[in-house]
């Protein structure tokens, strides 16, 4: 634990960070797994850029994953433990993918996304001001998360774009 470190947040319990690192914690690896499974099952037009896309955000959760549990080490606190522990404190779920279709997929993600941006918003605002170090760190991951959002919104968009226009050639 970072004893001068802590000394200088101001005005917020650390076991409250703590504790909204950990609930993000469990969304980040349920969302690693996701786009991980979401890449394997994946079907349908163009899906090949959607598995690229997929799985680079795989890597971006995972990322994510680890730099919230360096601060909740930093703090003091223990990242949870046990996989079980996920399902109970996340904020943002997991989405089981039922239909592999391409566009159910990306409708899906965006829905992660969006929750990730609101997670990290939040957690911004309580902690501006008042622990910068985590502050800077759901930053960074919410600018990602920001990006995320735009890159699935857009490959979806493009997609639906073409198949519309393919149905319309063969009508
Ligand atoms: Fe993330
Ligand atoms: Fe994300």
């Amino acid at each position: 634990m970072a004893r001068r470190g802590n000394s200088i947040i101001k005005g917020i319990e650390i076991n409250e960070i703590i504790t909204l690192l950990n609930k993000a914690y469990a969304d980040e690896w349920l969302a690693y797994y996701q786009y991980f499974i979401e890449a394997k099952v994946i079907k349908g037009i163009m899906k090949d850029a959607a598995i690229a896309e997929l799985t680079q955000h795989a890597t971006d959760e995972l990322r994510h994953a680890n730099m919230v549990a360096d601060r909740i080490l930093q703090l003091g606190g223990t990242p949870l433990l046990n996989p079980k522990d996920w399902f109970t404190h996340t904020n943002c779920g997991y989405e089981e993918p039922k239909e592999f279709d391409v566009v159910q997929i990306l409708e899906d993600s965006i829905k992660g996304e969006q929750c990730a941006i609101s997670v990290y918003s939040n957690i911004a605002e309580i902690t501006k001001d008042k622990d910068i170090v985590t502050y800077d760190i759901v930053s960074e991951i919410l600018a990602d998360e920001v990006e995320h959002e735009e890159d699935l919104q857009a490959l979806h968009d493009d997609i639906t774009e073409f198949i519309a226009d393919i149905k319309k050639n063969i009508q």
